[in-house]
């Protein structure tokens, strides 16, 4: 059985007591439906503010959580005003998401900036989660996760259909050695649809992954 990677990305949502509420749900929904986490990695990547708090949340009720960042600075500690470097995140996050076309399309983010922020995520003994819309994307060879993510998909309720999903991850795989997950439009339903095939390794979950019910059934689906 290969192991998944079910990764929520609440990209700019969640005050800091709508994020303790989603915890206590979580966990109150996770303990009374025992769900079998034996193969499957649950990540939340938070707003950048809320990780210190979570990350305490989560040591101190022991919940099968590790936590991402959505993004990271290209540059070091320093004069960088409004940025959050690699050693500021350090003690927070296992993984980091990198390339979201959300970060590419507003922030104008290139595959050399791109580049650079793998560098950072990997100098710190972090795991880069790399999103790209389709195998052609050029993906930095220490990046060992990549989330296939086309744009028509993204927050439109309109996913990508597993057989296609299937057949770029494939690609993926094939050109860069790398594992693959799926987003756009995942939830509870069509969720087992992408993991059941053989080169989708996990989903990257946006606005699914907002609330609590939603997001541990399509963890218990995937
Ligand atoms: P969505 O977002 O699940 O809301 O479509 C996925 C993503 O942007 O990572």
């Amino acid at each position: 059985m290969k192991n998944l990677f079910i990764v929520g990305n609440w990209k700019a949502n969640k005050t800091e007591s709508e994020a303790l509420i989603w915890l206590e749900e979580f966990q109150k929904r996770l303990e009374g439906e025992k769900i079998d986490l034996k193969h499957k990695e649950v990540i939340i990547c938070p707003p950048f503010f809320l990780l210190p708090l979570m990350k305490k949340i989560i040591k101190q009720r022991v919940l099968p959580i590790r936590l991402g960042a959505q993004d990271i600075s290209q540059f070091g500690t320093g004069s960088y005003t409004g940025e959050i470097s690699a050693s500021l995140l350090y003690d927070y996050i296992d993984f980091c998401i990198v390339g979201h076309s959300e970060r590419r399309r507003y922030f104008n983010e290139d595959d050399e900036i791109l580049n650079k922020k793998v560098g950072m995520v990997v100098g710190s003994n972090k795991i880069p989660i790399f999103c790209v819309e389709n195998a052609e994307k050029p993906i930095p060879k220490e990046v060992k996760i990549v989330a296939y993510e086309p744009v028509f998909a993204i927050d439109s309720g309109s996913p990508d259909t597993p057989e296609n999903a299937q057949a770029i991850a494939a690609e993926i795989t094939r050109k860069n050695s790398t594992e693959v997950l799926y987003g756009g439009s995942v939830n509870s339903k069509n969720v087992a649809g992408f993991t059941q095939k053989e080169n989708i390794h996990g989903v990257l979950v946006g606005k699914a992954s907002l609330d609590s019910a939603e997001f541990l059934s399509i963890v218990k689906n995937a």
